[in-house]
């Protein structure tokens, strides 16, 4: 009887990131074995807390190869990627550079060490702005930013490797990831970030600056844009789950991972205030180019697939994300 590629490691590129280091830390406690690539551009070390970490680039082949054989890797789950949707519209090579040829690099190796089972961060942005919510995995690709181009090109491209070299891929659609670990081990790096979770907790916790509101004159029963908060804690559970599923021989498959349920941004100031005990100081601003009104998931074909549901709400986002915050506040002012 071969091994069943569960019995194996798994690689796990971008496991230095936000989302990654999460995912890590559920196969740790899934009894998974684990080897992280990642070149600490965007990603901290630190964040790589019980998995060995080899820093590189998905480009560089060999190292690719070798880290596969000298770890046993039998699956993979590949993160590493550039994310900024305003920066990917005006830098597009860096994106078409990293996100898709080196994720043909990527999967070249991978194959090339006799890895056949790749789960794909991918996203709901591939979707663009929905004409219909909640969405389904058949709702039209309309990419509308280079950077969500990038992610439903490697869709296609891990299609096609599937026709052309079994190799069996899930897509996981995220939707909008926010939180932090429960144990507030591990969170999203706010320096960088431009989503409304981590730049509410930095209005809040600074006290130096108000949250602009991006418009408060939509179609919504309060006027601001709704999403699907997603708890990171459940991102990861379904990466776990669909290593499993093509462990046990699924098919390839592209997946929405959301709650289901649609939050406002009001929404999430008024769950914030609430934990935080005191209001986020925030302004009304004109609408941001390119934000849809609404989109959320419909996350029916993760359960029946992967039997992977999300398992917390925008309380328990905002709760772990507060904690976090606030502890890297006091941590570097204790400096
Ligand atoms: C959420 C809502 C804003 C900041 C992003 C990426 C997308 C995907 C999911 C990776 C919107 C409002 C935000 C602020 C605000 N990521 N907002 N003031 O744009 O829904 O999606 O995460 O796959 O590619 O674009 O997330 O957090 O930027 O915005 O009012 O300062 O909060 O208008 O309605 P978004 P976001």
């Amino acid at each position: 009887m071969g091994m069943n590629s569960i019995d194996g490691t798994v690689l796990v590129t971008g496991g230095a990131g936000y989302i990654g280091s999460h995912t890590v830390r559920s196969l740790r406690e899934a009894g998974r074995e684990v080897v992280v690539l990642d070149s600490l551009e965007l990603g901290r070390r630190e964040a790589v807390i019980d998995a060995p970490l080899v820093v590189g680039d998905i480009h560089d082949r060999d190292l690719v190869t070798s880290t596969c054989h000298e770890h046993n890797v039998t699956q993979m789950i590949h993160f590493a990627a550039y994310k900024a949707v305003g920066e990917s519209m005006e830098v597009p090579a860096k994106y078409w550079r990293n996100n898709v040829a080196g994720s043909v690099d990527l999967v070249e190796a991978c194959l090339a060490s006799g890895v056949h089972d790749i789960v794909f961060s991918s996203s709901c942005s591939v979707n663009g702005t929905p004409a219909v919510v909640p969405v389904t995995e058949d709702a039209p690709i309309h990419p509308e930013s280079v950077y969500a181009e990038s992610k439903a090109m490697v869709e296609r491209i891990l299609y096609w490797y599937g026709q052309t070299s079994g190799l069996r891929s899930v897509s996981l659609r995220y939707f909008n990831a926010a939180g932090a670990s429960f144990d507030g081990r591990i969170g999203e790096d706010w320096t960088h970030s431009q989503n409304l979770v981590p730049l509410a907790m930095k209005a809040l916790l600074l006290r130096d600056r108000r949250l602009k509101v991006f418009g408060d004159d939509y179609e919504t029963p309060d006027g601001t844009c709704i999403r699907d908060y997603i708890h990171v804690a459940d991102l990861a559970d379904a990466h776990v789950k669909a290593l499993d599923y093509l462990g046990r021989g699924g098919r390839t498959v592209a997946l929405n991972v959301g709650t289901g349920v649609g939050s406002s941004v009001l929404d999430v100031l008024k769950a914030t205030a609430e934990v935080a005990g005191e209001s986020v100081p925030y302004e009304i601003a004109p609408r941001r180019a390119g934000d849809p009104v609404a989109t959320f998931a419909d996350p029916g074909l993760a359960e029946t697939l992967l039997g992977w549901r999300a398992a917390h709400g925008l309380r328990e986002i905002v709760q772990t994300a507060y904690a976090w915050h606030r502890s890297e506040v006091r941590r570097h002012r204790a400096g």
